[in-house]
């Protein structure tokens, strides 16, 4: 094909009004990246990385000096009103700082179309349309506080691996985290003690899966495996209740399962399923639960998956994203705590993130398999 007809279709499509299907805009987003990373030279690659200047376009190829301002803005409340056009003088009051460093800030800010400088006035600022996504409502605005929490971890990674002989961590109590938050074993404790990032990562949590692919339950057999059965029942997953207690039959604990939020969805995909469901995450994350917002089948309990398991004999226990985080041994701890509690009836269901041999065929799940890739005992 002539570069000339393939520059004419990219266009056709950029201008179209049509919206396309998930899977389709997914495909889309796949063949471009793949255009990309064809015609990008390792120069470009590395002026892009060091120097990018976003286009309209390319806005959200965040660098690491937009990413810090962005997050300095949204420390600063610079997008706490975002429908509305707003002057330097009241960010300034608004976030107490310095005058000229708001002003730097917006400059960055308006160079990734995140306000429109007002033709009018170089102090005023309008909304753009990509405003809001940071405000503070926004899970992308929790998402930038909680991975920026992160990076000092990921800075010192080449320092972390010349100093322990490039070899990988083996412990989630004593590796990168530690060593870049020296008296903090992990990173999990890091949040406990801030609470800042505690609930951006319990926001994170719950969104970040959200339109990755079907949820576990469209592709399990849930009514074969998991329905509530009376003892004598033929089903062979028999973690049976007593006759006429099947409503109070544990069907799932998903460990380590942050808000609820996969319980919830489950609840409502099969609200006539009878049984009880458990979701189990660290206290302070428990604790961050809004009263009344899980369904009447879920309930919320306090448990370090590192400790034996409490809910002895449920038909399933799940644990989504929990292991890859984790070095082997550790991972096998947290295993070695479920089985303790499963009846011959129990299962479990693990749903993790798996990073393909040919790691060009990972597609979506890219940003966190690359992480997976180095580490486990990172987070
Ligand atoms: C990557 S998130 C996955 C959350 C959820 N399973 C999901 O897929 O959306 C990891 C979860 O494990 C929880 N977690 C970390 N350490 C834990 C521990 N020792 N015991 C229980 N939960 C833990 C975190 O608080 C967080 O909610």
């Amino acid at each position: 094909m002539a570069v000339e007809d393939i520059i004419a279709s990219l266009h056709a499509a950029t201008e179209s009004a049509d919206t396309p299907e998930e899977n389709e805009r997914a495909k889309l987003l796949a063949a471009c990246t793949k255009l990309q990373q064809k015609l990008e030279t390792p120069k470009d690659i590395v002026m892009k990385l060091l120097f990018s200047v976003p286009d309209e376009m390319s806005y959200a190829v965040l660098l690491l000096f937009d990413i810090i301002a962005m997050r300095l803005a949204i420390d600063m409340k610079i997008f706490d009103t975002p429908s509305k056009e707003v002057t330097l003088d009241e960010l300034v009051e608004r976030s107490g700082a310095e005058r000229l460093l708001v002003k730097r800030i917006m400059r960055l800010l308006t160079s990734l179309n995140l306000f429109t400088p007002s033709p009018t006035s170089s102090t005023t600022y309008l909304p753009s349309p990509h405003t809001a996504l940071y405000s503070p409502a926004s899970p992308f605005s929790s998402a930038l506080t909680f991975f920026t929490a992160q990076l000092p971890s990921l800075a010192s990674l080449p320092t972390y691996f010349a100093t322990r002989g490039y070899a990988s961590p083996t412990s989630f109590h004593d590796g990168p985290w530690r060593f870049a938050f020296p008296g903090t074993p992990n990173p999990y404790d890091y949040f406990a003690q801030h609470p800042t990032y505690q609930k951006a990562g319990n926001v994170v949590f719950a969104f970040w899966c959200q339109g990755q692919g079907d949820e576990w339950f469209e592709f399990f057999p849930v009514e074969e495996k998991l329905q509530a059965v009376a003892d004598g029942d033929t089903n062979t997953h028999a973690a049976a209740a007593k006759p006429g207690e099947e409503d109070e039959q544990i069907l799932i604990v998903d460990i380590g399962g942050g808000m609820g939020h996969v319980l919830t969805a489950f609840a409502a995909r099969f609200p006539t399923l009878r049984g009880k469901l458990i979701v189990q995450d660290l206290p302070g994350v428990i604790a961050d639960i809004p009263a009344n917002s899980l369904p009447a089948s879920v309930t919320a309990m306090a448990h370090d998956f590192f400790t034996p398991q409490p809910v002895i004999g449920a038909r399933a226990y799940y644990l989504r994203a929990i292991l890859h985080a984790f070095p082997d041994e550790e991972a096998r701890e947290i295993l070695r705590n479920v089985k303790g509690a499963m009846d011959g009836g129990s299962l479990v269901l693990v749903n993790e993130v798996v990073v393909a041999e040919d790691a060009r065929l990972e597609g979506r799940g890219r940003g966190h398999g690359r992480k997976s890739c180095i580490l486990r005992g990172w987070m």
